[in-house]
């Protein structure tokens, strides 16, 4: 995880280097109870509730959350946020 404050604006990272995400799979990822469904997210548990959540959060705070993700790359998702 990284945490950065430039120009008062206060980014905080996660990355993985996990199984990715194809750009349709992402544009889904935000909505509650969305889990993607492929031969390897088959055996991995979840609600689909974590990512609704923290965009509901960052919403209240006027932030905005950006994902970039590759399959078989990784995933890294980053809260942004005016700091003030
Ligand atoms: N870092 C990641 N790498 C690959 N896929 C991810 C990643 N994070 C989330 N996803 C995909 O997005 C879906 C939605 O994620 P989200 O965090 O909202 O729910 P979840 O992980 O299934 O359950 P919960 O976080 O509530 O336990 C996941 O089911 C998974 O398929
Ligand atoms: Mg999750």
């Amino acid at each position: 995880m990284t945490v950065r404050k430039e120009s008062g604006c206060l980014t905080i990272a996660v990355a993985d280097t996990g199984i990715g995400m194809t750009a349709k799979e992402q544009s889904r990822l935000f909505q509650e109870f969305v889990r993607i469904k492929n031969d390897k997210t088959r055996d991995i548990p979840g609600t689909g509730l974590g990512l609704a959540i923290v965009k509901g959060i960052i919403d209240l705070y006027q932030g905005a959350i950006r994902v970039r993700s590759e399959p078989g790359r990784g995933t890294t998702i980053s809260l942004m946020c005016k700091t003030g």
